[in-house]
């Protein structure tokens, strides 16, 4: 018997997040956030000196990621670094680090490992094309540049980051740019993966919309 798989990939700031994790409430289902490994990645590098190209010691420290996920919190090293992890310098440091393949082939095991009963909604760039090509539903999320742009302004403000929208939309195409151009697992919808344009839509729109498709697809 398969564990059920709702892979919800897309660009930054789509609100893939937010609705993956709705959805995987919804029906009891665990949740994997793997931007957030890249993120905690980038984060264990800039505590430990790594370099952003250093591929080899960016993949050793990956493959033994000390993080744990409880409720709601993300823990390194026992650390609480939910907020940092958020933070935009370090999301901008995650997509670097995401070019390397190694990093990629080190994070594996452990997005796999997520997929336990009863079930898994996951979230990234790549879930539906290489870490759940099976998985029981998929989707790309998307949304124009300016909707994601002041999505993601709001959010900053709301935990005090400083933000501009004139940087946001800057590194929103940078980020589009590095995750759809890159030759390792690159960013563009999985074979079969239905196509949700998010930009005219509530949040709770686009929740009902995953739980119609997953509901038709089992
Ligand atoms: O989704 P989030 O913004 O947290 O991801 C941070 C970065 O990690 C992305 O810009 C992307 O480059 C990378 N990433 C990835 N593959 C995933 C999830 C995230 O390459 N499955």
């Amino acid at each position: 018997l398969t564990v059920p798989v709702i892979t919800i990939d897309g660009p930054t700031a789509s609100g893939k997040g937010t609705v993956a994790h709705r959805v995987a409430k919804h029906l009891g289902f665990h949740y994997l956030d793997s931007g957030a490994l890249y993120r905690l990645t980038a984060l264990s590098a800039s505590r430990h000196g790594v370099a952003l190209d250093d591929e080899e010691a960016l993949a050793n420290l990956a493959r033994v990621l000390p993080c744990q996920f409880v409720k709601g919190h993300v823990l390194l090293d026992g650390e609480d670094v939910t907020d940092a992890v958020r933070a935009e310098a370090i999301g901008v440091a995650a997509s670097k680090i995401a070019v390397l393949p190694k990093v990629r082939q080190a994070l594996f095991d452990l997005q796999v490992a997520f997929r336990y009963a009863p079930g898994l909604v996951a979230d990234g760039r790549d879930m539906g094309t290489v870490i759940f090509p099976d998985a029981t539903q998929k989707v790309y999320l998307t949304a124009s540049v300016d909707a994601r742009a002041s999505r993601r302004y709001k959010q900053l403000k709301e935990k005090g980051f400083p933000a501009t929208m004139e940087d946001l939309v800057k590194d929103l195409a940078e980020r589009d740019a590095r995750d759809t151009a890159r030759s390792a697992a690159p960013l563009k919808p999985a074979p079969g993966a239905y196509i949700l344009d998010t930009s005219e839509m509530t949040v709770d729109q686009a929740v009902q919309t995953v739980l119609d498709l997953y509901v038709n697809a089992v």
